[in-house]
């Protein structure tokens, strides 16, 4: 027997929880995609908070992107000079800190919360996924992308071992979400297929929507802009999306949940 995991329809709390991650492999559009999707939410009046977690390690020592971070100054610059934008909550929270707690008070305050971690393991990115209503998995579907996932589906099955002790309904609800296609360096869609059907199936879904390679995108992130601010065209993928996170858009494939057989 399967059991779909795609049901909010009570969320502990307030707000959503949205997180944004990837397996080793960074530079999948985590930050790109957060911005923008945070921009498509706040131009709908919900009241939206972007945290950024990619901010550098004190313990790995290393400098972080920051584009979200950079992202909310643009913003502000922007909102200074009298451009009429939304405003978005920023924070910053560090990757080497336990963050659920303050995602669930952030949550509480707002409609969404939009969490952006960095590309490698980190203390933050393991807490923000235990918490999150979905977990977004933004990848290019190229080959060298395969591999490194496996980090973070490991990370998915340690979380959802150790909390079935207490929860046995305990499920991340994680999504694939195509972004950045290239249509040359893409894999064929049957072997992208074949892959998900051998294992990842079984742990996650895979969005509807894809967010396609536009020169536009990565000059939102320059600028402190998105894509709905600047009524840009391609910002209909990410009403899309949104229509997909409230359920009234299907999933292109649903994660398939079987039942342990209890002997
Ligand atoms: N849909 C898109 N179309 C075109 N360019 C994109 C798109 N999404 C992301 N990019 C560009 O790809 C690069 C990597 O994107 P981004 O910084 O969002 O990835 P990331 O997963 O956050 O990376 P990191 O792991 O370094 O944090 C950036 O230059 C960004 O502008
Ligand atoms: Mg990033």
């Amino acid at each position: 027997m399967s059991r779909q995991s795609n049901d909010h329809a009570a969320p502990s709390h307030q707000g959503m929880i949205l997180t944004f991650a990837s397996g080793g492999k960074g530079g999948v559009g985590k930050s790109a995609t957060a911005v923008n999707l945070a921009g498509a939410l706040a131009n709908r009046d919900y009241n939206v908070a972007l945290v950024d977690t990619d901010i550098g390690s004190l313990e790995q020592n290393t400098k972080g992107t920051r584009s979200t971070s950079e992202w909310l100054n643009y913003r502000a610059d922007l909102l200074d000079q009298g451009y009429d934008y939304p405003v978005i909550s920023g924070y910053m929270l560090s990757p080497d800190a336990r963050i659920h707690g303050e995602l669930q008070k952030l949550a509480q305050l707002h409609d969404y919360v939009i969490v952006d971690t960095p590309g490698e393991a980190a203390v933050a990115l393991r807490s923000a996924v235990a918490v999150s209503d979905v977990v977004f998995l933004p990848m290019n579907c190229i080959p060298v992308e395969l591999n490194p996932l496996r980090t973070f589906f490991q990370l998915q099955i340690d979380l959802e071992e150790s909390f079935a002790l207490t929860n046995p309904d305990f499920k991340i609800d994680v999504r694939l979400l195509p972004t950045r296609i290239h249509a040359k360096r893409r894999l064929a869609k049957e072997t992208f297929m074949e892959w998900y059907g051998a294992g990842i199936q079984n742990l996650a879904s895979i969005s509807g929507v894809s967010i396609p390679d536009t020169p536009r995108i990565p000059e939102t992130i320059c600028s402190g802009y998105s894509l709905h601010d600047i009524r840009e065209p391609m910002r209909a993928n990410f009403d899309l999306l949104i229509d997909e996170i409230h359920g009234k858009r299907s999933l292109k494939a649903v994660r398939v949940i079987s039942e342990e057989v209890v002997s």
